[in-house]
């Protein structure tokens, strides 16, 4: 079926919730996405940062092959050979003690709330009030189930489903006296993005940061950290938190665990974990053994020397790329991010530019309506980000002029 066939029928009987790009796609390798006439797309949206080793990566598609051939599904009612070891690797690269695996990054979020407010139940004992308020950011984004979408903060979002799950509260970004106000004995825990994603690839103050782990401390709440867009090594770091030295209770991790199959995880510190008992929290399919084995596989290949240093270094020609636009074209108001999550953000729209990418062979995404978002393969080279550079630069040009007139005008 040609890629209008197909929309037509999609137009006709999926529920409408997504708005796709035009493109079929049928087929990828490395950092390109071909459709179904063979036209080749640099991608540097990677599946919204789920494909960070790329398309059809050969030790991935052999580990693939090879799990398929013995078993997909077991439930969790009995072991399998893989989920106990992803758990010890995840929980050794994070500094948590035990795992729970998700399919998903939302589900892992209401996960984690669950987590944190049967913690508080458990403290309860020992305290003459009930704990269970959640503080989330403003601008943030954790999911669209119940629990995490009332933890995220756009209205667009959260109002057509009102009234959703009570006790969260949201907190002014970088704004350390409003912080404060918000903890009272009441808050369970405080859960975070330290870079953004959804929200513009907007990095959290560090001196704010540090004030969220000290208050935390302090009232005896949880440090969640979603590390769903920022995680697994996109910043160059396994954890994009540990630049800021920050020590979670639970981080949540999901996107590219698996590779491109659906699994998340929630990780947590022992006393924490201790929470929850056999029955409290479950899942059919999180932690399967197909997942888990890719998973263990993305880890592999994740740590192996000289990977992250990798993502490190070409983020940083990215950036100076990036910035050196910024200098030429006034059309840039701010370039953002850190290791291979960036952003420019526009001093006008954004959703022309993904088009014209389009046109030109280039896959990006438009957030917040003037944030051009970059969530390449962690695997690209310089290369790839000149080509990049090459297709945004005349189409950022074109569009300078009006554009820098609307920003004076703003
Ligand atoms: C930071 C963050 N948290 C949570 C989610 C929700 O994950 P999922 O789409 O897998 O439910 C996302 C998805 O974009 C995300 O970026």
């Amino acid at each position: 079926m040609t890629r209008e066939l197909i929309a037509e029928l999609e137009k006709r009987v999926l529920i409408p919730t997504y708005d796709r790009l035009p493109i079929l796609a049928v087929r990828g390798e490395g950092c390109y996405l071909y459709d179904e006439n063979g036209k080749k797309y640099l991608d540097f949206l990677g599946g919204l940062a789920v494909n960070s080793l790329g398309y059809a990566h050969p030790e991935i598609m052999a580990a693939l092959r090879d799990e398929a051939e013995t078993i997909l599904h077991v439930s969790n009612l009995l072991y399998h050979p893989y989920q106990a070891p992803l758990a010890e690797k995840l929980t050794r690269l994070s500094g948590m003690d035990r795992a729970f695996f998700a399919n998903s990054g939302t589900e892992a979020i209401d996960g984690a709330m669950k987590l944190a407010r049967a913690y508080a139940r458990k403290q309860a004992a020992a305290e003459p009030f009930e704990r269970y308020e959640i503080l989330a950011l403003e601008n943030s984004f954790h999911g669209r189930t119940f629990g995490a979408l009332s933890a995220t903060w756009p209205k667009k979002y959260r109002q057509p489903f009102e009234p959703l799950v009570p006790g969260v509260r949201f907190v002014r970004q970088n704004d350390i006296a409003h912080l404060r106000e918000s903890f009272t004995a009441r808050v369970a825990a405080l859960l975070l993005e330290v870079i953004q994603g959804e929200g513009g690839v907007v990095e959290v103050r560090e001196d704010f940061l540090k004030a969220t782990a000290e208050l935390c401390r302090a009232h005896g709440a949880l440090l969640i950290c979603d590390e769903i867009q920022c995680g697994l090594g996109r910043t160059g770091r396994f954890f994009a938190f540990t630049k800021f030295g920050l020590h979670p209770d639970v981080v949540v991790v999901a996107k590219p665990l698996a590779a491109g199959l659906p699994l998340a995880a929630i990780l947590a510190r022992e006393e924490v974990a201790q929470a929850f008992s056999p029955g409290m929290h479950g899942t059919t399919f999180g932690g399967g053994p197909l997942q888990c084995r890719l998973a263990l596989k993305v880890l592999e290949i994740l740590e192996r020397p000289g990977f992250l240093a990798h993502v490190g270094e070409v983020g940083a020609y990215f950036r100076t790329q990036l910035e050196r636009l910024r200098a030429e074209l006034p059309v840039i108001r701010e370039v953002r991010g850190d290791g291979l999550m960036m952003a420019v953000e526009l001093v006008t729209s954004g959703k022309s530019v993904v088009r014209q990418g389009l046109e030109a062979g280039v896959l990006m995404n438009c957030t917040q309506e003037k944030v051009l978002r970059f969530l390449p393969p962690l695997i690209i080279e310089p290369k790839h980000v000149d080509e990049l550079v090459a297709v945004l630069r005349p189409i950022l040009a074109a569009l300078a002029p009006a554009a820098a007139m609307k920003g004076v005008n703003a």
